[in-house]
């Protein structure tokens, strides 16, 4: 059942492309975004003075990036939080907070707490769920699923690569009806989500660049990802990919921190995984690579294509995704993060599918 592949991780990750076709193709018809039968009514949409997103682990990355994403083209103001932190902090919550869960399981005790919390509150809850029927599904007001398709890995690939999509297709969703975003963007953002699954294959294509490289630093015991904006939610992830399947000590800054601490970390040798794939902010992504390599760093970055040969000057060795609209480019910068992690722990010998300590959901506190 595992495709033939040695693990399910392996197996999931390469299914993602057809995972985004199913998940975004239904949900775009004569360029525009469509969801069937979505109760949330351009009223209420209209009504909504602050968006609440709320998860756990990866499910919490992909609502980083949903904040920049969703403010950006609706101009809500997102606040995220961790699912497990938000019932204890007071969270300023009512009638016109629209909370968002995201959880691939539907089954995460702290996301489905969160959500009773924001119930209790008055707000109205919309929940992103790959598990169709699960808890979190049954309590929501509104779902919309990420027909991903089972997924049995422990770590999440393509889970995390449909809740991004849904979160961008929610995004398009209320900016359109909020008049926020112009429509030649609105078309080509969404011309460019049809490109994505076929782009994601190219990626998926040259899965021994990837394997290469991790044989060149899957010996290291403390790794750093730096990044700014989706970057830095990006870190999170490719950070969080590595530490739970490969064992290695692995820290996410935004690189801008790097000066308030973190650089005092950095010493001849260490692995510092450089995000600059935000073509906004490829010069400080540039300059912050420089930076730790002053300091000794071996820095394995990762671009777009249309930068590579720039990041190349600079940097030790370099990873590239296809160019894509700004919006869209931690869906295709997350592949070979996740390759990179599969590699790394497959060659330190490690459960990749089941790694220690950890359960595919978590239903306790
Ligand atoms: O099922 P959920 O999306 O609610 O799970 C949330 C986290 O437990 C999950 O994303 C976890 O961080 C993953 N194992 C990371 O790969």
């Amino acid at each position: 059942e595992k495709g033939g592949y040695e693990h399910f991780m392996f197996k999931e990750i390469m299914e993602q492309p057809e995972a985004l076709r199913r998940c975004i193709f239904p949900r775009i018809k004569d360029n525009q975004v469509y969801f069937e039968d979505f109760g949330l009514s351009e009223d209420y949409i209209r009504s909504i003075s602050k968006i609440y997103i709320v998860a756990c682990g990866s499910s919490y990355h992909v609502g980083m990036v949903g904040k920049y994403n969703i403010e950006r083209l609706t101009r809500k103001p997102v606040e995220v939080a961790l699912a497990s932190e938000f019932r204890y902090m007071s969270p300023i919550v009512d009638e016109n907070t629209l909370v968002v869960a995201i959880s691939q399981s539907g089954e995460t005790l702290d996301t489905m707490a969160a959500l009773r919390e924001a119930k209790r509150l008055g707000a109205k809850v919309l929940s992103i769920v790959n598990v169709v029927g699960s808890s979190i599904a049954r309590e929501s007001d509104e779902v919309l699923y990420t027909w991903a398709g089972p997924e049995i890995a422990v770590a999440t690939t393509k889970a995390y690569s449909t809740q991004m999509a849904v979160i961008d297709l929610l995004a398009l969703y209320f900016a359109r009806i909020l008049g926020t975003v112009e429509q030649t963007e609105y078309e080509t953002v969404l011309q460019e989500m049809l490109l994505l699954p076929g782009k994601m294959e190219t990626i998926l294509s040259h899965t021994d660049t990837v394997q290469y490289l991790a044989s060149q630093y899957f010996n290291h015991d403390s790794v750093f990802f730096i990044g700014r904006n989706v970057d830095y939610a990006l870190g999170l992830e490719g950070s969080l990919k590595l530490k739970e399947i490969s064992y290695i000590h692995s820290e996410a800054y935004a690189s801008g921190e790097l000066k308030h601490g973190t650089i005092s970390l950095i010493e001849n040798g260490t692995l510092v995984v450089a995000l600059g794939t935000y073509s906004k902010l490829f010069d400080k992504a540039m300059s912050n690579v420089v930076e730790v390599k002053a300091r000794g760093a071996d820095v394995l970055a990762l671009t777009t294509q249309s930068h590579r040969d720039e990041m190349a000057q600079t940097a030790n060795a370099v990873m590239t995704i296809p160019d894509t609209h700004d919006l869209l480019l931690p869906s295709l910068g997350v592949v070979p993060l996740q390759l990179f992690a599969y590699y790394v722990a497959l060659m330190r010998g490690c459960d990749i599918d089941k790694p220690r300590n950890l359960a595919k959901s978590v239903t306790v506190e």
